[in-house]
């Protein structure tokens, strides 16, 4: 598949996974995927996991990501993770914003716009979750939510903070419900993602900026969903459990 950006495919384990079995799975996908150059494969296991999938990874084309991590940089924050930390473990990406998180530990934009800059004071990647529920999609306010979640979910990052951060477009109704947005809902939210990337930095900034899709993404959607021209990848939760459904989602989307 020809694209203007390169894809990026990222599984959230979730609270998934001791550690022999993220072992387990990572060796099988590291069999799987090690021809492929085309897309920029991420795994994301629990925090227990990331020591040892770390050393799995080595000299493989898999790159690691975490789940969360604190604002704070070191400190009295019992049960917190620094950006540090997860350097230690060779961490290149964070999801931040996971609706779950924004959901049950009530995290707001201003919190996860404090984590990105975190993020990025240690060259982290931030992957920042949005999305609307279907109550808002029905009452016909997905791109209001939107905005006002990439507004302020991205606030104070310069333009080459937000060339080196991703959006995943998570529709909450669609998550882990097998009810997947249809390719033209999906492409329609990330087209205004990405022109509200241009009213809020420029043009260029905004055909740089990677935006993922996630919700149900599965092998036999996953090619249709990652053909839209503003879709750049996929943020997959319980398909990135077996070694079978995720390697066939990034063979599929190729
Ligand atoms: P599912 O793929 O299980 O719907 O989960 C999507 C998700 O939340 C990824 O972050």
């Amino acid at each position: 598949m020809d694209k203007e950006r390169k894809l990026i495919i990222a599984g959230n384990w979730k609270m998934n996974k001791t550690v022999a079995e993220a072992l387990d799975l990572v060796n099988g996908l590291k069999r799987e995927l090690s021809n492929v150059k085309e897309v920029d494969i991420v795994v994301c296991p629990p925090f227990t996991a990331l020591s040892e999938v770390s050393k799995a990874i080595l000299d493989s084309n898999i790159r690691l990501g975490a789940q969360n991590m604190s604002e704070h940089n070191v400190g009295a924050f019992t049960g917190e993770i620094a950006a540090v930390m997860l350097k230690e473990f060779s961490v290149r990406y964070v999801i931040l914003g996971h609706s779950e998180r924004r959901q049950y530990q009530k995290e707001s934009d201003d919190l996860i716009a404090r984590k990105a800059l975190a993020a990025h004071a240690a060259s982290l990647k931030p992957i920042i979750c949005v999305g609307e529920t279907l109550q808002e999609r029905e009452a016909g306010l997905t791109e209001k939510v939107l905005e006002t979640q990439v507004r302020g979910s991205l606030a104070g990052l310069s333009r080459d903070q937000m060339v080196e951060t991703i959006i995943a477009y998570e529709p909450v109704w669609a998550i882990g419900t097998g009810k997947t947005a249809t390719t033209e809902q999906a492409q329609q939210a990330h087209a205004f993602i990405r022109s509200l990337l241009a009213r809020l930095y420029d043009e260029a900034t905004a055909r740089k900026v990677r935006i993922q899709y996630g919700g149900s993404v599965k092998p036999s959607n996953a090619r249709e969903l990652m053909s839209q021209p503003d879709v750049d990848g996929a943020l997959v939760g319980g398909a990135s459990l077996e070694v079978r459904s995720f390697s066939d989602i990034v063979k599929n989307s190729i």
